[in-house]
């Protein structure tokens, strides 16, 4: 190992350090140590958070307050994973599993009495990566009850390829829209209304084929939707934290309540995990991801890191955290209104594990930039042939020591040697379910939270997708005129 690597240095200067750098919660290990940071800035940075009140930041989260301060808006996404939770939620929950059992009974038809076969889901950006990912788990643990389909971007040829896929006679569409309107939603939500028009005429029975999840319960209503047939979010649910509500209604149709639950759990585990412990960051996962993330941002000024699960169902799981992390902190200004003098949100890129070894990881390993990649495995998978999941965990653990530890080879033409020095963090899961995804998604949403606290922004408003929508806007009236 070359002397210069400082992971290896620190290794030999840190004996139990393997041992020391370890964090298990409910079946995760959370293994931090292959970092060019030595355990005493850890304790120092984890010192540095608690003097910053951290957790006063989070009781005030927890307990309602706005913190989303731009909005003037509480942040209550994680009440929707609570067992107990508000009289609303719970009737939220008793109409999907109402709806889930009909599906299931083949009793959820459309007015011209064909049960659906089909369900479309209609949604962008929070209302349509969650889903999206979650569907990709989900399928692991059921075979679709409703063949479930995603709709998002303004392009037409995802409508005109769709209807080859669907007999639109027996399709279930749910629009899934906080503002109800968003313009790639709302176009397609009047394509869905248009072709089933056809088979109706004038008459309103195309609404009995739509359903809506949306904060704007109102716009749905002018938009033809029937009451019954919309599902009502709070405005403080954020649209890129939202998958824990009916934003997920169509992978529960289709797959069903209970994977939605054990999803759910996931979620409540980790909350459980952040009120145990954001008062010890040294024992805080969140808070972990969140200081080592802030370590390659502001002192080695590392511009992005990488995210490799090394699971097929998770595939886009980098895609939902790009806008989960990208979407909170990509801000340069501070919830005070200041010019932040700080880098904030890194970007965020990935495939899984091991398909992006035969991508990007080149570049990782003998690249010019030592950026940090969090690297997910699992140590059961749902389905078991051959070595494959063996061949999953010990690709994933290889690439961890590679890129910390390296190998030099004084005999090995320059081009052949690894300096490593590369650092990582090891997530290991006990198995891939639900419930590892739901772990998954609150870990990420509150290292996000945490990091936005420490470089004072605000991670729950999205001022900066505003211009864009409103340039568009402009330039389509301009052209239409
Ligand atoms: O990208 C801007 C944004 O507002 C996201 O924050 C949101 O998830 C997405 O558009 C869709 O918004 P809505 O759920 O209101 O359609």
């Amino acid at each position: 190992m070359s002397a210069k690597n400082p992971i290896h240095t620190i290794f030999q200067q840190e004996k139990t350090r393997a041992e020391d750098l370890n964090i298990t919660v409910e079946g995760l290990t959370f293994d931090y140590s292959r970092h060019p940071l030595t355990q005493k800035a850890l304790k120092e940075k984890a010192a540095a958070l608690m003097d910053r009140k951290v957790g006063d930041f989070f009781d005030a989260l927890w307990a309602g307050k706005p913190v989303n301060r731009s909005e003037d808006r509480a942040v209550t996404h994680h009440h929707w994973r609570q067992e107990k939770a508000t009289s609303a939620i719970d009737e939220s929950r008793t109409r999907m599993k109402s709806i889930r059992q009909a599906v299931q009974a083949g009793q959820l038809k459309g007015p011209n009495g064909q049960p659906f076969k089909h369900c479309v889901h209609i949604g962008i950006g929070g209302s349509d990566l969650g889903p999206r990912l979650m569907a990709s788990m989900f399928e692991l643990c059921e075979a679709p009850r409703l063949d479930l389909h995603f709709l998002s971007n303004i392009d037409p040829c995802d409508w005109g390829v769709l209807l080859r896929k669907i007999d639109i006679e027996a399709t279930l569409f749910i629009f899934v829209s906080k503002s109800f309107s968003t313009l790639e939603t709302l176009e397609n939500a009047k394509l869905v209304k248009q072709a089933l028009s056809k088979y109706y005429g004038d008459d309103h029975q195309w609404a009995e084929h739509c359903y809506a999840v949306t904060a704007s319960p109102e716009k749905a209503r002018d938009f033809g939707l029937d009451a019954g047939h919309i599902f009502t979010i709070e405005e403080s649910v954020g649209g890129r934290f939202s998958l824990w509500a009916p934003v997920s209604l169509a992978c529960i149709l289709s797959y069903g309540y209970d994977c939605y639950e054990r999803f759910l759990k996931g979620g409540a585990l980790i909350d459980a995990h952040m009120r145990e412990t954001i008062a010890n960051p040294l024992k805080n996962i969140p808070a972990q991801m969140a200081l080592i993330g802030d370590y390659y941002r502001n002192q080695l000024e590392m511009q992005s890191m990488a995210l490799i699960p090394y699971a097929s169902a998770l595939a886009l799981l980098p895609n939902y955290l790009q806008q989960l992390d990208m979407e909170s902190n990509g801000k340069s200004v501070s919830q005070d209104g200041h010019a932040i003098q700080l880098k904030t949100g890194p970007v965020i890129f990935g495939q899984a594990g091991t398909s992006g070894q035969h991508a990007f990881v080149q570049w990782l390993h003998q690249g010019t930039d030592k950026i940090p990649v969090d690297i997910l495995c699992f140590k059961a998978m749902p389905f078991h042939y051959a070595d494959h999941t063996e061949h999953l965990l010990t690709n994933a653990l290889a690439q961890a020591d590679a890129l910390a530890f390296g190998q030099e080879d004084p005999a090995a033409a320059p081009y052949r040697q690894f300096e490593g020095g590369r650092g990582s963090t090891l997530l290991t899961f006990e198995a891939l379910s639900p419930q590892s995804l739901g772990m998954i998604i609150a870990l990420y949403e509150y290292k996000i939270m945490i990091q936005g606290f420490l470089w004072g922004i605000n991670s729950f408003d999205q001022w900066g997708v505003e211009l864009g929508k409103k340039l568009s806007k402009a330039y389509f009236a301009k052209n239409k005129a």
